[in-house]
């Protein structure tokens, strides 16, 4: 009996990565997990039915119509063995059957039949990746529930450059794993993320914002997902585009932040306030174009208000367990500084950063310190999709 494995039904293609799907057997089974592999005809011109007999010790089912030799409805026992159906790689023709329901093999017919989760990483040559019908295909199977993990970009054995090389077997294993509920340390986690400026309007077509480019915000929000959290990120005006199963919601000023924020962070166990929130906004949007000549005096003193401290109002008003994460930007004794805001927004961690040294709004890395009610730890400089890690750590710690 096999009761307390994971069972992952491994669906090859007939592809030529089909070679890296003996790569993701062991993957998956150096995690614990038991595999069984089912094969179209095709797939076995490339790797042959006894080669993931051998890596599986489980029979290996290919044709509709053999005798398995457990039971005859084989297509139905397959699907109902599988915690997950991952099919890797997945040619184009596969996906576009799977697509449109078309059940003609024992493969197809077994992900028609099957419930659980699927993630398909399809695999093709550039031009085939890149047509308009497998891109709608892809996109319905995404519509259906399906993961799909992409193909990546480089070098294919068809001699094209371009994206169409199955994804990264490490990743395919590991994104595997998270969907079984295998891995993550911030999974049934979620995280409210801040990320990027606000805006703040002067009349329709002026206003005042700040350098801030939502890099680390966004960075903080994939590395969270990535570890199996369910992030919400609330995103002022941002170039960076947003990681996939994140959900954003978008904002322009620090009032509008400070309502959606309000609204979703209750529901949140940890609230990460890395958006560079104006502290100041024009006293009273114009409600026309201020002109040279006739509004001269508008435009030359704009009058500012105080706008909401949003870390100050979710750190007097956290609940008991949630973790309430502050960034402070700061030129000078920074942290001393960062102490005081600690203490002033009863917040359980500042993340303190000196600007004007080249360093922090828009750049791809960071040094940080990470100041808590127990002292303060030194983060050298490093790229900002590791420094998120190393936030995420210790913030994890703080949930004790
Ligand atoms: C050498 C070779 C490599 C191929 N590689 C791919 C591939 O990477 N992706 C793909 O979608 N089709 C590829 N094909 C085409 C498929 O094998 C073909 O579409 C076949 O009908 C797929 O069958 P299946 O989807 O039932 O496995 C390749 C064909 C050959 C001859």
């Amino acid at each position: 009996m096999h009761s307390d494995k994971k069972t992952v039904l491994l669906g090859v293609t007939g592809g030529i990565a089909a070679y890296k799907s003996c790569e993701i057997v062991r993957g998956l089974q150096k995690a614990g997990v038991r595999v069984k592999v089912v094969m179209t005809e095709n797939a076995t011109k490339f790797v042959t039915p006894l080669t993931f007999r051998a890596l599986t010790h489980e029979e290996v089912a290919v044709g509709m119509f053999d005798d398995a030799p457990s039971d005859p409805i084989h297509h139905i026992s397959l699907a109902e063995e599988a915690d997950l159906f991952l099919i890797a790689p997945a040619t184009v023709n596969v996906i576009a059957k799977i697509a449109n329901g078309i059940c003609d093999d024992l493969l197809t017919t077994t992900a028609c039949a099957c419930t659980a989760p699927l993630v398909v990483c399809p695999a093709a040559n550039v031009h085939m990746y890149e047509s308009p019908a497998n891109q709608r295909n892809m996109g319905l199977l995404a519509l259906h529930g399906a993961k799909i993990i992409e193909a990546d970009a480089g070098y294919l054995a068809c001699g094209d450059i371009g994206k169409g090389r199955l994804a990264d077997v490490d990743e395919i294993v590991r994104q595997t794993l998270l969907e079984l509920g295998l891995t993550g340390d911030m999974r049934s986690t979620s995280v409210l993320i801040t990320a990027g400026p606000t805006i703040e309007p002067i009349d329709p077509v002026r206003y005042i914002t700040n350098f801030s480019s939502g890099k680390t915000g966004y960075a903080l929000a994939k590395a969270a997902h990535e570890r199996g959290a369910d992030v919400t990120i609330v995103s002022g005006p941002v170039a960076v585009e947003a990681p996939e199963g994140v959900h954003v919601i978008p904002v322009r000023t620090a009032r509008e932040m400070r309502d959606a924020v309000a609204e979703a962070f209750p529901a949140c166990d940890i609230g990460i306030f890395a958006a560079a929130v104006a502290d100041l906004r024009p006293k009273g949007e114009a409600d026309h174009k201020l002109k040279k000549g006739i509004d001269d005096a508008a435009l030359q003193t704009i009058e500012l208000a105080q706008n909401p401290d949003i870390l100050a109002e979710m750190g007097a008003h956290k609940q008991e367990g949630q973790v309430v994460v502050g960034f402070a930007a700061e030129t000078n004794d920074v942290i001393a500084n960062a102490r005081k805001k600690l203490l002033a927004k009863h917040a359980d961690m500042i993340i303190a950063n000196h600007v004007g040294r080249g360093l922090a709004f828009g750049t791809e890395g960071n040094e940080i310190w990470m100041v808590t009610p127990d002292g303060e730890e030194h983060v050298p400089y490093m790229l900002k999709p590791e420094l998120a890690h190393v936030i995420l750590d210790k913030t994890i710690e703080l949930m004790g």
